[in-house]
């Protein structure tokens, strides 16, 4: 696979997303997806303690035994009794709270890494990113204890995510002489805004790893068809799942990527990721994927060359597409027109229309 060298560290342009391993379920399938994704080239594996609250982690550790295999590990956000700092997440595990908060102070972000290598069962992070920005504790204090942590070998190169282009310019500046190899952002074509963070870092000379480039699987065609989801799955709620964002989406990749798809013999998910690392200033993507053969096919998107034609249709399709944050869900759209059908026949029989 295609490789770029950002800062202090080489990357395929392909990365594997792994939040979504580290459930209880299907483990077997998640190693197995993780196998594949290496085989195909992806030698770069992106996590974060946050993931399954540490699982994620601790399944890594067991998956990349004796794998030759780059570590891209956050810090930064933590849940334990000593955590300080905004709320990022509050949610229950086997009936105890859990509330995960943004802390980046130096004593945790070492705290952060130490934890990480042990359940990783490895020496050292390859990259280690800033999760989120603690608003109350300054980046350079963060950063500081990073580069002490690379003194000490513990973190490769250095990182971050989700900075503003301000605090993007903090980091690098905190740095010294040392690279700030990555931003990790999200950029796509239906998280357009992106566009903004990834200029911002190419003009720090900073690498750009986007995350979610498939829009956590809207942008793979039959996103409308999805009430195949679990119940458990939070995609449910998101904006891009609700039935007639779906179907937008559904109908803007008929017309903008099936052409492309079909005339180059890949996959709607191939031409999508394709057209991101067609972007200027891209360098990798981090994609999750949920099977084997999805992670092989995800590899093969770095292979696909689209025309400059192509790339315009993509993007003047995805341009014009606008979606509804309040759009009904599936279900509550089905029951509305269920009862403007009653009030329709009601309306008939009492002669009013
Ligand atoms: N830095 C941050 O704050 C941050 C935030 C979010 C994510 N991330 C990173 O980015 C990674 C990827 O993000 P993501 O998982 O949210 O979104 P994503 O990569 O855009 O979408 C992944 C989903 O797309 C579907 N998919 C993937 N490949 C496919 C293929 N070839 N054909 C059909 N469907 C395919 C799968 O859905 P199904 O499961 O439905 O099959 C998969 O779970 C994460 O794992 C994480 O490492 C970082």
């Amino acid at each position: 696979m295609q490789t770029r060298t950002l800062g202090e560290l080489t990357l395929p342009r392909i990365v594997l997303g792994t939040m979504a391993y580290g459930s209880n379920r299907s483990r077997a399938q998640q190693t197995d997806t993780i196998h594949a994704a290496i085989d195909a080239g992806m030698s770069a594996v992106d996590t974060a303690p946050l993931y399954h609250f540490g699982q994620t982690e601790e399944l890594l550790g067991h998956a990349l035994r004796g794998r030759d295999v780059q570590v891209l590990g956050k810090v930064g956000i933590r849940w334990d009794a000593d955590a300080r700092g905004e709320v990022m997440l509050r949610t229950q595990i086997a009936g105890r709270p859990i509330v995960a908060r943004k802390d980046a102070r130096p004593q945790a972000v070492r705290r952060d890494v130490e934890e990480s290598l042990t359940r990783l069962g490895r020496e050292r992070l390859d990259l280690c990113q800033l999760h989120h920005r603690d608003v109350h504790t300054p980046i350079a204090e963060t950063m500081g204890e990073l580069l002490r942590l690379r003194d000490e070998g513990k973190v490769g190169a250095i990182g971050a995510s989700n900075l503003c282009p301000a605090g993007l310019r903090e980091a690098k500046e905190a740095l010294g002489d040392v690279p700030l190899s990555t931003h990790q952002l999200e950029y796509s074509l239906l998280a357009p805004h992106g566009r903004r963070d990834v200029d911002a870092a190419v003009s720090l000379g900073v690498g750009t790893l986007l995350y979610s480039p498939l829009h956590r699987g809207a942008l793979v065609g039959g996103a409308s068809s999805r009430a195949r989801f679990d119940r458990r799955d939070p995609r449910r709620q998101r904006t891009p799942f609700l039935h007639a964002n779906a179907r937008r989406i559904d109908a803007a990749l008929e017309h903008g990527v099936v052409p492309i798809a079909s005339r180059t013999g890949h996959s709607v998910a191939q031409v999508v990721l394709a057209w991101l690392l067609h972007q200027p200033g891209v360098d990798a993507l981090v994609v999750g994927a949920s099977a084997p053969a999805h992670a092989e096919a995800n590899a093969g998107a770095a292979r696909l060359v689209l025309e400059a034609d192509d790339l315009r249709r993509i993007t003047w399709t995805f341009a014009g597409l606008a979606l509804d944050p309040d759009a009904a869900p599936r279900r509550r759209e089905i029951l509305e027109a269920q009862a403007r059908r009653v009030a329709g026949a009601l309306l008939r029989r009492l002669g009013l229309r």
